[in-house]
């Protein structure tokens, strides 16, 4: 079939080709312990839920205004200040269908053919493709994993041009949990600002820095107009599935993406939008709560995994994934396996991958993906317990390479 070359323009997601062949040896009987997740594995607190409760019970059930409900963009509004010192109004923020959502109208609405867009390697999947089908170019730029997967300022330098239009950013990171510092954001954000770029910065994972406190790039430098912030329910609220997302910015951007918004989706789901507003400005002590459980998790696999040789990682600042340097493992051979006939040699993330799942029967991402070549990305969105069982069957598992 003949489709539009938008459909070949994007990949798709990479970690559903580990989540089928995982799902591939679990309907042949074999165990396997996933640490894939990229959510929360809480569930979403109970007020939240009762908050949805009443809002179908009273008939709450119909289209709302495009670019959310007044009472939910005041609530968003709230929340940016009261934890983010982002100082903004109601209409200077637009609710949609969860962040990912947010950055595919923002693209949509700010950048074109002939536009390039900087994004960091390694990168959340979504980015390089939601800036394709705005039908710009992705322009990578290596960051620094010693310095919390900051930005190589002078390669980032070197790539802006005259085609440049924005920078996407986003720290705590998925896949790298890194956490950049203050001076890091400040000059990204000079640089933006000397080329008059948008800077879009995604902060999914605000609630999750673990060693200090986050701070978001409009609150650290407050006078440059062009950051635009996206923030989620999903990661924070344990809300993955509710769909809600927003991002703060300039009125016209805001008014220019409602307007893509009410072509497409029409409005964000009435629902789980005044669930939104109760995770919001309700009750908070649940965000505490997970990141001090997620912190402990940190350790716990940080810990384990350095004791296996050949592998190596940093405590990841934020977000909820180990970032494991696997390149030790490049050279080895493992031994054959139900999936490859014959010893092999490791050469890849993703060879890494495989091997762990086919030996230690442990679901991981490879790297690839995320536009590495060096690394495969653990969960830590998951049980102390399948945490400490994971590692010691991947340890297993390297004991017996050659
Ligand atoms: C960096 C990043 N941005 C955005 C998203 C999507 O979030 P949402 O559920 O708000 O669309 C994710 C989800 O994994 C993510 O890791």
């Amino acid at each position: 079939m003949i489709f539009a070359d938008r459909v070949s323009r994007i990949k798709s997601s990479t970690t559903l080709e580990m989540t089928n062949q995982a799902a591939e040896l679990r309907a042949a009987g074999v165990e396997v312990l996933s640490l894939l997740a990229g959510e929360p594995d809480f569930p979403t607190p109970e007020h939240i839920i009762a908050a949805a409760r009443q809002a179908m019970d009273e008939g709450y059930t119909r289209y709302t205004p495009t670019a959310g409900i007044p009472q939910l963009r005041n609530a968003a509004a709230t929340k940016l200040s009261r934890d983010n010192k982002v100082e903004t109004g109601p209409d200077q923020i637009i609710v949609s269908n969860g962040s990912k959502h947010s950055m595919y109208n923002a693209c949509l609405t700010l950048f074109q053919q002939g536009d390039e867009v900087i994004i960091f390697t390694p990168y959340y999947v979504s980015f390089p493709e939601l800036v394709h089908l705005a039908h710009a170019t992705p322009i990578f730029v290596d960051t620094d994993p010693e310095h919390g997967f900051e930005p190589r300022f002078n390669e980032l330098e070197a790539k802006i041009n005259s085609r440049t239009k924005g920078i996407i950013m986003n720290s705590p990171s998925n896949p790298t949990g890194g956490v950049w510092n203050r001076e890091a954001v400040e000059q990204t954000i000079q640089l933006a600002r000397r080329h008059d770029l948008w800077l879009l910065s995604d902060e999914s994972y605000e609630a999750l820095s673990y060693d200090q406190p986050f701070e978001s790039p409009a609150a650290v430098v407050p006078g440059y107009k062009k950051i635009l912030t996206f923030q989620s329910c999903s990661k924070t609220y344990a809300m993955t599935g509710w769909r809600i997302g927003y991002m703060a910015g300039p009125k016209e951007v805001v008014a220019a993406m409602t307007k893509m918004q009410g072509q497409s989706t029409t409005c964000p789901n009435s629902i789980s939008q005044m669930a939104a507003i109760a995770a919001l400005i309700g009750d908070q002590s649940m965000v505490a709560e997970h990141r001090a459980a997620y912190k402990r998790r940190r350790g716990l696999m940080v810990e384990r995994l350095s004791r296996i040789p050949f592998l190596s990682c940093r405590n990841p600042g934020g977000a909820f994934y180990v970032f494991l340097n696997v390149s030790g493992l490049f050279g080895k051979t493992v031994n054959s396996s139900s999936h490859q006939a014959g010893n092999r040699q490791l050469r890849t993330p993703r060879d890494v991958t495989e091997f762990i799942l086919d030996q230690a029967r442990v679901a991981t991402v490879s790297g690839e993906g995320f536009g590495d070549q060096e690394h495969i990305r653990l969960s830590f969105a998951v049980s102390d317990e399948d945490i400490i069982t994971a590692v010691d069957c991947i340890r297993a598992a390297v004991a017996n390479v050659n």
